[in-house]
């Protein structure tokens, strides 16, 4: 996609429309490519549970407090700064942390070692602060989630959990951070000036990310750099 096609280089208002449109959209073929739970061993539905819970257990609050470190408008500190507050006072960690333990999927060493790769891509990435990439990687974040939720529970359940505190508030609130974020996003890019940085570059982080999650669910290392964004 070129600049022009996507206008993404637009400075109109509305210029994080065609962003949200895009990550819509890669949520959206993310989630197709997943194979059905139902055609899964019970080997590797306990394994996706357990990398997932390996990624996300330690890094959701670390990245997002990455991202209150990268912006500079005070509507972006703002709207992170609560959903950093939700994030611990409501303990997710802990109900990601009961939701594998039901599951039988606590990860072992060979689960963070599976994913030990492209989460260290990620890292990183954060460790860069750069403002409007990293709100576009947890826009993205906090979208795919909320859309792997129902899957996430069908997989637990499919191990003979009854356990859905997780997937039952995170296929909610998401709804409501996404689009926050996004909001956030706006705020940081008023900021920014003209003209932005590439569609590429923009969306590094949003590339790295897809290529974990991948790995999360196919367990297969892809190469960041050549997939298509
Ligand atoms: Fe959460």
């Amino acid at each position: 996609m070129t600049p022009d096609s996507s206008g993404l280089m637009t400075s109109t208002p509305t210029r994080t429309a065609p962003l949200q449109e895009h990550i819509d959209r890669l949520i959206h073929e993310l989630l197709a490519s997943f194979p059905r739970p139902e055609h899964l061993s019970p080997d590797e539905r306990r394994a996706i549970i357990a990398r997932y819970t390996a990624v996300l257990e330690g890094n959701f609050i670390y990245w997002m407090t990455g991202t209150y470190l990268s912006v500079a408008s005070e509507d972006a500190h703002s709207i992170i700064l609560d959903n950093l507050r939700e994030e611990v006072r409501d303990n997710h960690p802990g109900m990601l942390r009961k939701f594998a333990i039901a599951a039988h999927a606590v990860p072992t060493d060979s689960d963070a070692l599976a994913v030990y790769r492209n989460l260290e891509s990620v890292r990183r990435f954060v460790a860069q602060l750069s403002g409007v990439k990293i709100l576009l990687m947890m826009a993205f974040f906090e979208g795919f989630i909320m859309k792997f939720m129902p899957y996430l529970a069908d997989l637990a359940t499919r191990q003979g959990s009854a356990e859905q505190e997780y997937t039952d508030v995170h296929g909610v609130c998401d709804v409501v951070h996404t689009q926050e974020l996004f909001r956030a996003l706006e705020a940081e890019m008023r900021l920014t000036p003209d003209p932005l940085p590439s569609p590429t570059r923009l969306l590094e982080g949003v590339g790295l990310l897809r290529a974990l999650i991948q790995t999360i669910v196919h367990h297969r290392v892809e190469d960041p750099v050549h997939s298509r964004c």
